[in-house]
């Protein structure tokens, strides 16, 4: 799953096109919201080009990471955004990668759901675990279990909310969870399960 060449052939169509591209992350920032994560720094795995980074910038958040796979949508995200001393850019697969230091918020948009190998979900849940502290907050979007069984020709592993719980288990508080239809650029409708959970 961790194929690089994939992913950069995928940008390499143009942002518009992606299926999960979308205007504003909307889901993703009413969440941030319910966590009153506030200006937190925010870790956002497989952020690619997603708007996030830049909404986070514009409403003050100093400390913003966004880490893909992709080193084609890692630079692509460079030249949108600009200049910015308060957004890191890391181009690493995020199961082999060792977080140097802890974040006030870990988001994932749609990468959780390529891990259809459980030794691949330890590894993410071990990364996950590295990057948050106490009191940090995590938010999870993947397709829900009537969504799609492909993303960007990969399969997925779908999930309801409660599945998304047990994967953080009993350390993490759940504080909301979120359905979603998102409507790719092409029409079609993907229902996604979202939840926000608060490290214990
Ligand atoms: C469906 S896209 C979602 C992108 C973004 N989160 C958004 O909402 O626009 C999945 C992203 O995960 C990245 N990705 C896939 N596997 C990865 C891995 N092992 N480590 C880091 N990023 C990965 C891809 O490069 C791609 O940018």
């Amino acid at each position: 799953m961790s194929d690089a060449a994939h992913w950069d052939r995928r940008y390499g169509e143009g942002e518009e096109n992606l299926s999960w591209h979308q205007e504003s992350p909307t889901v993703s920032l009413g969440l941030l919201d319910r966590l009153e994560a506030g200006d937190a720094s925010v870790l956002d795995v497989g952020g690619g080009v997603s708007a996030l980074a830049e909404a986070l910038l514009a409403r003050g958040t100093d400390d913003v990471t966004v880490l893909d796979l992709s080193a084609a949508a890692v630079e692509a995200l460079r030249t949108k955004v600009g200049a910015d001393e308060r957004l890191t850019l890391i181009a690493h697969d995020l199961l082999t990668w060792d977080p140097p230091r802890t974040y006030g918020v870990w988001h994932d948009r749609a990468v959780l759901h390529f891990l259809t190998d459980d030794a691949d979900r330890d590894r993410y849940r071990a990364a996950l675990d590295r990057a948050t502290a106490p009191g940090s907050g995590v938010v999870l979007g993947v397709f829900a279990p009537d969504g799609p069984e492909q993303c960007s020709g990969l399969p997925v592993r779908r999930h309801d909310a409660e599945e998304l719980a047990a994967l953080l288990g009993p350390g993490f508080d759940l504080v909301e969870t979120r359905r979603e239809e998102h409507c790719t650029p092409s029409g079609a409708v993907q229902p996604f399960t979202w939840i926000a959970a608060r490290r214990r």
